[in-house]
């Protein structure tokens, strides 16, 4: 019997998959069977910025060229701009907001449109821990993340009943150079590591099950969750 976590014949789309979580996640759907698009600036199977609308737009065409359904879609690339709330330039919220909020949303529409017509997909977007908690310095990319919650539970409202699931991954403290501030620095690494029930860092690796899990068939009557991948962090 196939594994209900088989994704043969899946083409997989990962977006900020040249390192860090995004690299870790494609690894995880390529050993699960998939075939994987390496999406990033540099480095990847296919560069886009994301930064801008018309980057969003230009990775769906590019994708349309390849000629074949995307079935699956990490929506992975992200930024986190720091600077005190009283200082958190336009430029800072503008950026953070395009490339965490509104790229997503546009590669779902798109993409997302497609799969409504065969009647399949799977989605994933990142959230993260400021999906709830407000954090420090990061007024842009709390909003970004909060954002991509009422997003995911918006498409999954309409969608979970045409066939395409909606879903985000919301990881902890992962050891990426988006974090590299903090894990890097002995001390704020500690302090981190300490309030962590786990009692480490997460690395990119620990997102690959439950990427795997909401990619595949197991996760088909899942819709519109914000799942936390945090090695407790949460719950402390
Ligand atoms: N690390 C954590 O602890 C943590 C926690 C919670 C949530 N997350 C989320 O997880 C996701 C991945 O984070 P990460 O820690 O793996 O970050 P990372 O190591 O900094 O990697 C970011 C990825 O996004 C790509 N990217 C950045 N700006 C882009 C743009 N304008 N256009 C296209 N691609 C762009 C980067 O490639 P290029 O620079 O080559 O474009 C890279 O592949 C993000 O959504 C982040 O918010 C991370």
């Amino acid at each position: 019997m196939t594994s209900p976590f088989d994704l043969t014949g899946r083409t997989a789309v990962v977006t900020g998959a040249s390192r860090g979580i995004g690299a870790g996640i494609a690894t995880a759907l390529a050993e699960a069977g998939a075939d994987v698009v390496r999406v990033a600036r540099s480095g990847a199977d296919i560069s886009a910025d994301l930064a801008t609308a018309d980057g969003a737009l230009d990775l769906v065409a590019q994708l349309d060229a390849l000629g074949r359904p995307i079935d699956i879609l990490i929506n992975n690339a992200g930024i986190a701009e720091r600077n005190p709330a009283e200082h958190h330039t336009i430029q800072q919220w503008d950026v953070t907001l395009a490339v965490d909020l509104t790229a997503p949303f546009l590669l779902a529409r798109e993409l997302g449109g497609r799969m409504l017509e065969r009647g399949s997909g799977k989605i994933i977007f990142l959230g993260s821990m400021m999906t709830w908690q407000g954090g420090r310095n990061v007024v842009s990319y709390a909003a970004a993340k909060s954002g991509v919650a009422g997003v995911v539970h918006a498409l999954a409202n309409e969608w979970a009943d045409r066939g395409v699931n909606v879903n985000a991954l919301a990881p902890g403290y992962i050891e990426t150079d988006l974090t590299s501030g903090a894990h890097t620095d002995p001390e704020r690494r500690e302090t981190f590591r300490q309030r962590i029930p786990a009692g480490r860092w997460g690395t990119p690796a620990d997102l690959g099950g439950a990427a795997v899990f909401l990619s595949s068939a197991a996760s088909d009557y899942v819709h519109g969750v914000v799942l936390p991948v945090d090695g407790g962090w949460l719950v402390r």
